[in-house]
């Protein structure tokens, strides 16, 4: 195995980043500076171990992995989904699980079935593009929001929007139920495409480690 070059994760920061480092340390990759949460420290590196890990905004980490600043990347699948980046994605590491959505008022069902056009607010453009224009064929106005979306069809914002579904709770407190499943989401071990080539065997050792510990063998 050539340990002589450090191999680097961007993990996404927020609510995947715990599991996934979670994750990391039960494959016996970890680091103590890590556990510090006081630390503003932006890049941890493990000498031993030659590894480097940092903590990136979540739509960041496959920009990160693309052009081989990370060599690897873990992220949640609405990301990969977004950001349309040139990565493999090796491995469903099954945590974060939840579902990309259509969200509205119960009424807004309607709009979706008579193909009407309307208003879509979303922090996933991309997303809700290919869905309305590619899958259904239908024609809307897309509106980017970068958070609290559900806000949208409660100001008359927009008719429905495209956001991730986790627990229902947020929907369930403010009116909104979901009217469409687009696809179910998780986290996911991105790889660089370069790295997959020239780290291959440490690359592969760790994939099978993770996926051992993923499938609980
Ligand atoms: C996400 C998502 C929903 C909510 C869903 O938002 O955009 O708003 O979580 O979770 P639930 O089904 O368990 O209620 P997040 O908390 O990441 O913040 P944001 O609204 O600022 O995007």
């Amino acid at each position: 195995m050539s340990t002589d070059r450090y191999l680097t994760f961007a993990l996404g920061k927020g609510r995947l980043a715990d599991q996934a480092l979670a994750l990391l340390k039960q494959i016996g990759l970890h680091c103590e500076e890590m556990d510090d949460q006081n630390s503003r420290k932006l890049i941890f590196v493990n000498e031993e171990q030659k590894f480097r890990f940092f903590l990136a905004k979540g739509p960041d980490v496959p920009t990160y992995v693309e052009y081989g600043a990370a060599d690897l990347g873990v992220v949640g699948k609405d990301t990969i989904l977004e950001e349309n980046r040139r990565v493999y994605e090796v491995l469903d590491l099954k945590f974060g699980a939840c579902r990309m959505c259509v969200c509205g008022p119960p009424e807004a069902k309607a709009l979706l079935q008579n193909h009407e056009r309307i208003r879509v607010a979303t922090k996933y453009p991309n997303i809700a593009r290919d869905y309305f224009h590619n899958r259904k064929n239908q024609t809307v106005d897309l509106i980017k929001l970068n958070g609290s979306v559900e806000l949208g069809p409660l100001v008359s914002l927009s008719d429905v929007i495209v956001d991730i579904v986790e627990t229902g709770s947020t929907l369930r407190e403010n009116g909104l139920v979901v009217l469409e499943e687009i696809c179910p989401l998780s986290a996911r071990l991105i790889v660089n495409q370069v790295s997959m080539q020239m780290e291959q065997e440490r690359i592969r050792g760790l994939v099978r480690m993770l996926s051992a510990v993923v499938s609980g063998k």
